[in-house]
């Protein structure tokens, strides 16, 4: 029993760290920022806004930014001072082993795959849509036969059924749009065509093709190098970040004060407990809605600053340039979030905001075609910057693991020119093609934030652990406040966990459960530290 709290020392990672198969030490202080930013901004700028604005906070939604870059902050700074004292890849599951024990070591590695792979998943269809958009405007269509995962949530039930529901009455009994023509007015393809109640439309799909190919292309990318990855990163990320920059230039011109007045219509509140609500309202689907609740769903939209820990082995200069890369992005991302926050309910009443993809549909109604197909590319390039970073990770925390003996050894191959973990890069674009082109994305988006703010959470109780437990630890970078940061991160990611919907919780207990299956049938019996091998 003992065996499986066991700790790792701190002096026993890094001279692992420093024999055997090792990857190249390429990235400087920028390349990691950029991998940062590259991570960041995505799916939750481009998208999840719309209906957070409209829905869930009015223009308070700058303030849901504040309070979950706030959250993400206190989070990163601990993450950056782990970073900076044990930089081998791995991440959290690497600071969980060293202060927690190997039990909860798996567990956080098991829910960084949420974190990864599922948020992967979410984002290849979220790539997968914008695409769509972007051929749309070329007067091409992806058919809607392969353009979707072949079961999804009912939306208002939350029954899972087979195909998709292309028209119905939402809850508060208006007309879902129903997609008859695609934007460049070709009729959509609809296959075994099922009415139910006369109210809504059912077509079946086979899988989400996009998403799967853009998962097998960034797979090979990663495959090929760290360094060509970091290259194309950066090429990428130049462009979102223009594209965002010239949104809150170009949108602050439109911007109408009194769009603002109305600043909370829903109020500051939003936090449940376990599907009660203790503070703020109800939708009517019976999800809380309020600033807070706000903030708990475009937390979203931050994840990734974290995933630059998970390249630590590739840095030059790992105790100097992590924490760099991890609080720069994070930090040049939230200025960036509440402008455009502040821009997009600016320009228009909450209430007109576009569901899916409000950006882009804010300056269409300006009649500003041109600058509505560069938003649609900023939005194109920078997803795919978040897959290959968010892929990118993955791949580095299955490797810890099998270095470990947690997971299968094969797990650990480096390719012998490209210096890739090339085994566990594939495994990961596997799974990403195959979540992401079958699973729907209403399950895969919630499992990713809970799930993430778990990891924070343990994140900074191992700082916290350590701070008590070995304050004269070598710290190159130290967390300021003392075990105030630790601890303020933790009640900030709470707060946000509890402002998440009951299922949320469901799920991620289940999914944990399943990893403690996995642990107790395979790794517990080949631990490498179990059973003192590399000792
Ligand atoms: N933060 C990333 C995004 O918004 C995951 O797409």
């Amino acid at each position: 029993m003992n065996q499986i709290f066991k700790t790792k020392s701190l002096e026993h990672v890094m001279a692992e760290s420093e024999g055997g198969e090792r990857l190249k030490r390429v990235l400087g202080p920028w390349s990691l920022t950029a991998l940062g930013i590259g991570a960041i901004i995505g799916t939750g700028i481009f998208v999840l806004v719309g209906q957070a604005a409209r829905d869930i906070t009015g223009p308070a939604l700058m303030l849901s930014f504040v309070v979950a870059g706030l959250a993400c902050i206190f989070a990163a700074l601990c993450y950056a001072e782990f970073a900076s004292m044990a930089p081998v890849a791995g991440s959290a599951y690497t600071y969980a082993y060293l202060t927690l024990g190997e039990l909860m070591a798996w567990v956080i590695g098991w829910d960084l795959v949420l974190e990864y792979a599922v948020a992967s998943c979410t984002v290849a269809h979220g790539w997968s849509k914008y695409l769509g958009k972007l051929l749309a405007m070329m007067g091409m269509a992806v058919p809607g036969v392969v353009h979707e995962a072949p079961f999804s949530l009912h939306p208002n039930t939350g029954e899972v059924i087979v195909g998709h529901v292309e028209k119905l009455k939402d809850l508060e009994g208006n007309d879902i749009k129903v997609k008859e023509k695609d934007a460049s007015g070709q009729e959509r393809e609809i296959y075994d065509l099922k009415k139910v109640d006369g109210k809504e439309v059912v077509t079946r799909t086979y899988l989400d093709l996009p998403a799967a190919l853009i998962a097998l292309a960034i797979t090979a990318i990663l495959v090929k190098g760290i360094k060509e990855s970091a290259g194309f990163n950066a090429l990428m990320v130049a462009i979102k970040v223009s594209v965002v920059l010239l949104v809150i230039g170009v949108g602050a011109f439109y911007v109408d004060p009194k769009n603002w007045e109305n600043f909370a219509p829903y109020g500051f509140g939003g936090l449940s407990f376990f599907g009660h609500v203790v503070w703020g309202e109800l939708r009517p689907n019976g999800l809380p809605r309020g600033m807070l609740a706000g903030a708990a769903m475009i937390f979203f939209a931050y994840l990734g600053f974290d995933a630059v820990s998970t390249n630590a082995e590739e840095a030059k200069n790992p105790k100097r340039d992590l924490p760099i890369g991890i609080i720069g992005s994070l930090v040049i991302c939230t200025v960036l979030y509440i402008a455009v926050a502040g821009v997009l309910t600016g320009m228009m009443p909450y209430g007109q905001i576009d569901k899916d993809a409000p950006v882009a549909e804010a300056f269409a109604r300006l009649n500003m075609p041109w600058f509505t197909a560069l938003i649609i590319i900023g939005a194109v390039t920078g997803i795919t910057s978040v897959l290959l970073v968010m892929m990118l990770g993955q791949a580095r925390i299955f490797l810890a693991m099998a270095r470990d003996g947690l997971l299968p050894k094969a797990l650990t191959k480096v390719h012998p020119t490209f210096k890739t973990p090339w085994w566990a890069t594939i495994l990961t674009g596997l799974l990403v093609a195959l979540g992401g082109s079958l699973l729907p994305l209403d399950i895969l988006a919630d499992l990713t934030s809970i799930g993430t703010l778990f990891a924070f959470v343990v994140v900074c109780s191992a700082v916290l652990v350590l701070r008590i437990t070995q304050p004269n630890l070598e710290r190159p970078f130290k967390a300021p406040l003392g075990i105030a940061t630790p601890i303020i991160g933790i009640a900030l990611c709470l707060l946000l966990m509890f402002s998440l919907s009951w299922e949320n919780w469901a799920r991620l207990i289940i999914w944990l459960m399943v990893g403690l299956c996995i642990y107790f049938g395979y790794g517990v019996w080949h631990s490498k530290l179990r059973n003192n091998v590399g000792k």
